[in-house]
């Protein structure tokens, strides 16, 4: 017989519900059956009061997503939550682990709370396209106030358990082992007397302000922008403060019902197990032997190098940093400093944390220093002849088990692994700028790579913060490959009509994170401009590069330099239009005959986003990626594709495959450019009426 997934059990006077439901104790139907009838035996004995406590590594992480979409079955979680508040006997939860969302909700609803101090507490529904559906919306503005509530709930970013502490929402951080110290705190309720405390029974304070709630909006509407549910949550928050719990869950429940039927939740939660899904690689089993990462070195200490060494030290791995001078090691390490020193200041990291994140950092100039090490990530320049020179000193220099990494861009990862006499443990390592924030993290798998340093890789990427994906050689990979055609599209788009003020603005409320030309200013133009010097592309040779080669040759770099095809304020980094750039756009085209015309926002959107579509339908018929949901993630995470449309694959199922290709066939037909002609790919899957997503 399976074992039951909710017990109940009198220990003296405390009736204790164990959950038990791995991996996470998510409250799928069992789970909420349970509960429902352990509240009744407890009803009926002699316990003075109930503590919920949940076995394995974490309490209760949210409702069962995996159960979204199917038939509701009864009990339905707010119902458990209403019965658990309306507990005749005080009832406590216990925390360890993650309490989030309906987890919580079921916190919430709990007359006390006591938590282990490393419990992660919050409700990162708006994450799943959501909005807490259990209470949660009414419950925390009560606990914690409207504000705090509104952040957590509109972030979807849990807090610690001192900060819930601090926030009422937990009443005793316990030190110990959970079970014994949370029974003893619940006895310890029961011998004070300690009354039933039901959070609903109250209203939340209303902010002082008057305009909170407009001023509250506004700054959410810039980072949620498109997203359905932080502008409910906002709603339900201020109801909180005039309502009854009852007339408030009643709203909630409705907008609940709405996000959840929305097109935004549907590709949110494809996006959650597409994140999850980016570990599991087909050709390489789970208990694949990992090699041990004790400590790491890494080459160059510039910009990457700097923020790729931040992420291990953070992590706890020692960390050498190698470069060809002390002055470069100083100016790197220098860099670092300050790095930390912002996210002290900024409330990130406390100053003991920081100095024991700079204590695992060392430098040398001397490869000979590195011989121990059991990886070495290299971010030096972006040219083939230093990046063979310097695979060549540490294939020589470091012990042969070592895993050599490269940070590379474009370069090709099999040419560099094939200057090594250990080809098989050479991988590409592609984090993204700045690499200590950036979660993605691209890693590249030559023709050699041996699968225990894939897996390795793989493993130390989720170590340190990151999300990995595993791609193919190609120029770019994933990511940079897909951005090139739509990069190229942004200057077409330029030359023919568009200014750049009109394209980021569309490109923004479609749901980007930031416009393509914005971007570009932003990442500085010398980049693409040298790196088409360095394959032999002569200046302004190019169309769709012909502005970009014009504007580095006039010293405009993008942000760095004040201007780029924008001015910047020096104090404020605002941007500004700039006329100048409007006339050179105009004198461009005038020299290279693009005929300009009006451009409206539905062109910009459909050609910048095609474009992603199809050369990503390209990657995937070539096997770069292993699955649609994987270049989707690459998007997602490194290039600001809203989450809430899924990734550019995903978006495109939603179109319809028919759709696509009646698009691209009408471009081709309205500007003759040949990238237009549909990805075979897409025409395969289209004909055998599929989705992209059923390649998942
Ligand atoms: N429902 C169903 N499955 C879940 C789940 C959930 N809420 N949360 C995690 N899982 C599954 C994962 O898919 C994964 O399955 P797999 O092993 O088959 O891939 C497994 O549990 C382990 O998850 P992770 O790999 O993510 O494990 P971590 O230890 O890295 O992270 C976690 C644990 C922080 C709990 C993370 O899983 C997480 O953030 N989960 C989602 C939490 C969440 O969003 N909760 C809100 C749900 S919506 C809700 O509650 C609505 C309510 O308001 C009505
Ligand atoms: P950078 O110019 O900021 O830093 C490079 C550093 O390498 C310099 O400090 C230089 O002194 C050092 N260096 C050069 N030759 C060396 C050698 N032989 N031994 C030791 N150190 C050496 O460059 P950045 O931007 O950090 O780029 C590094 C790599 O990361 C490149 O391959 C680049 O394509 C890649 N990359 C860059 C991204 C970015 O946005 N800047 C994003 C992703 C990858």
């Amino acid at each position: 017989m399976n074992k039951p997934v909710v017990s109940y059990q009198l220990q003296n006077q405390l009736g204790i519900i164990h959950i038990d439901n791995p991996p996470v104790n998510a409250l799928s139907h069992p789970v909420r059956a349970g509960i429902m009838s352990a509240l009744a035996l407890a009803a009926k004995d002699t316990s003075l009061a109930l503590l919920i406590l949940c076995r394995g590594r974490t309490f209760i992480a949210g409702a069962d997503i995996t159960e979204f979409g199917k038939p509701p079955l009864e009990p339905h979680l707010p119902d458990v939550i209403t019965a658990i508040e309306s507990s005749p006997k005080p009832v406590v939860a216990a925390l360890h682990g993650n309490a989030l969302g309906g987890g919580l909700e079921v916190a919430l609803a709990a007359h006390y709370r006591c938590s282990v101090a490393t419990t992660k507490l919050g409700l990162p529904e708006v994450k799943l396209g959501l909005l807490p559906g259990a209470g949660g919306t009414q419950r925390l503005p009560r606990v914690v106030g409207v504000e705090a509530a509104l952040d957590m709930m509109t972030s979807g970013t849990p807090i610690s358990a001192h900060k819930a502490r601090e926030l009422g929402l937990v009443d005793e951080v316990l030190e110990g082992e959970l079970e014994s110290t949370a029974t003893d705190y619940a006895n310890r309720l029961i011998a004070e007397g300690a009354p039933v405390r039901a959070t609903g029974a109250q209203r939340a304070d209303a902010p002082d302000s008057a305009d909170f709630y407009d001023q509250y909006r506004s700054k959410i509407s810039r980072k949620s922008r498109g997203q359905i549910a932080p502008g409910f949550i906002i709603e339900l928050a201020e109801l909180a403060t005039h309502t009854d719990i009852d007339e408030g869950q009643a709203v909630e429940r409705e907008r609940f019902i709405e996000c959840r039927n929305s097109p935004q939740a549907s590709a949110m939660q494809y996006v959650f197990f597409a994140e999850r899904a980016t570990g599991k690689l087909g050709d390489i089993p789970k208990d694949t032997p990992v090699l041990p990462v004790q400590s790491v070195a890494v080459i160059g200490a510039g910009t990457m190098g700097g923020g790729i060494a931040m992420c291990l030290a953070n992590a706890g791995i020692p960390v050498t940093l190698v470069e060809t001078q002390q002055e470069f090691l100083d100016r790197g390490m220098a860099t670092i400093k300050k790095n930390y020193a912002t996210s002290v200041k900024r409330g990130r990291f406390s100053q003991e944390q920081a100095d024991a994140f700079l204590a695992n950092f060392s430098g040398t100039t001397n490869y000979a220093d590195i011989g121990d090490v059991d990886i070495v990530i290299e971010a030096v320049f972006e040219n083939m002849d230093i990046k063979k020179e310097v695979f060549a000193k540490l294939d020589a220099s470091c012990k042969p088990g070592c895993i050599l990494a490269t940070n590379t861009s474009y370069l090709n990862v099999d040419e560099i692994a094939a200057t090594t006499n250990r080809p098989q443990q050479v991988i590409g390592a592609h984090f993204f700028s700045p690499a200590n924030v950036m979660k993605l993290l691209e890693v590249v798998r030559t023709e050699k790579t041996s699968p225990e340093v894939v897996q390795t890789f793989m493993k130390l990427a989720k170590k340190i913060g990151k999300i990995p994906v595993a791609v193919g050689v190609c120029n770019g990979f994933v990511g940079n490959r897909m951005l090139k055609g739509y990069a190229r599209q942004a200057q077409l788009l330029l030359l023919e009509g568009a200014s750049p003020e009109q394209i980021d603005q569309a490109m923004q409320t479609w749901g980007m994170a930031m416009g393509p030309i914005a971007v570009g200013d932003l990442a500085g133009l010398d980049i693409g401009y040298r790196s088409r010097r360095d394959q032999g592309i002569e200046s302004r040779s190019v169309k769709e590069s012909a502005l970009a080669d014009t504007l580095v040759e006039m010293e405009r770099l993008g942000q760095k330099s004040g201007a780029g095809y924008y001015r910047y304020d020096a104090q404020t980094r605002e941007r500004q239009s700039d006329p100048e750039v409007a006339s050179l756009i105009e004198n461009i085209a005038a020299q290279l005959n693009v005929k300009r015309r009006e451009i409206n926002d539905s062109e910009i959107v459909e050609r910048l986003v095609l474009a992603l579509v199809n050369e990503g339908a390209a990657i995937l018929k070539e096997g770069i990626a292993a699955r649609p949901s994987d270049i989707d993630i690459v998007y997602l995470n490194g290039y600001g594709f809203p989450a809430w449309r899924g990734g550019p694959m995903y978006y495109a199922d939603t179109l319809g495959l028919d759709i696509v290709i009646d698009k691209l066939n009408a471009l081709k037909a309205l500007t003759g450019d040949p990238c237009w002609e549909p990805s075979a790919l897409i025409l395969e899957i289209s004909e055998a009426s599929m989705t992209l997503g059923s390649l998942n």
